[in-house]
């Protein structure tokens, strides 16, 4: 079976992924009138959400989606990446399972679990994932909003990461959508 990891995320012009306060209000298209579920099942998302085995999240990333005020949204196992909890709490236990350690050794504990297609999903995460070369595609849909600061998609990484792009959409003329895939340099 092939691994791949996977990236599927929103960020501002300016390539955050939240604001300061670690909202995510820019996600919302109100002032078009339009809701992101109003246009391809979310822009894609769906579809790439039923694709994959499990999710590998940073812990902030986690505590955001456990405080939405939806049911709980995903069916596939959650990874928590976190070096602060202690353990999951009881309400998502069933959901989300705390990791810790090398990405290389948790990548292969959760390979060994039987879960080979993986969304990374949270700044830090893809980050710490980028510094060691372990993201193989990242679909990454730009709002047209500056948001001036918060939470950033990149950090620096100790070399260079090159993709190719595979496909670019265009959602309600304002959205753009591109689709990269890993190459070797
Ligand atoms: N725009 C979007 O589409 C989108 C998507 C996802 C998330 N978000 C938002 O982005 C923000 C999250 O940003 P974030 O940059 O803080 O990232 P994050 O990756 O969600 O969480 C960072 C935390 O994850 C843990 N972590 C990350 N890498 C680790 C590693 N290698 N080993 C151990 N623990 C690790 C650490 O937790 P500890 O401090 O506990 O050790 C770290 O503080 C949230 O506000 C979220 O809502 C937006």
């Amino acid at each position: 079976m092939k691994k791949i990891n996977r990236v599927f995320i929103a960020t501002s012009l300016d390539g955050f992924i939240a604001d300061k306060n670690g909202g995510l209000d820019f996600l919302n298209f109100d002032w078009l009138t339009l809701t992101p579920d109003s246009n391809s099942g979310g822009m894609g998302y769906n579809a790439f959400v039923k694709d994959i085995d499990a999710l590998v999240m940073g812990r902030t990333t986690f505590e955001t989606v456990k405080g939405f005020d939806v049911p709980w949204p995903y069916k596939q196992p959650v990874f928590v990446l976190s070096n602060s909890m202690t353990e999951i709490p009881e309400s998502h236990k069933d959901k989300a399972f705390l990791v810790k350690g090398k990405l290389t050794d948790i990548l292969a504990q959760i390979h060994e679990k039987g879960y080979y297609k993986l969304y990374i999903d949270g700044g830090t995460t893809i980050s710490s994932f980028l510094k060691e070369d372990l993201i193989d595609e990242m679909i990454l849909t730009r709002i047209p909003i500056l948001l001036g600061g918060g939470h950033r998609l990149f950090h620096e990484l100790p070399k260079c990461v090159k993709f190719e792009l595979v496909e670019s959409k265009v959602f309600m003329n304002q959205i753009v959508q591109n689709h990269y895939k890993r190459v070797a340099l």
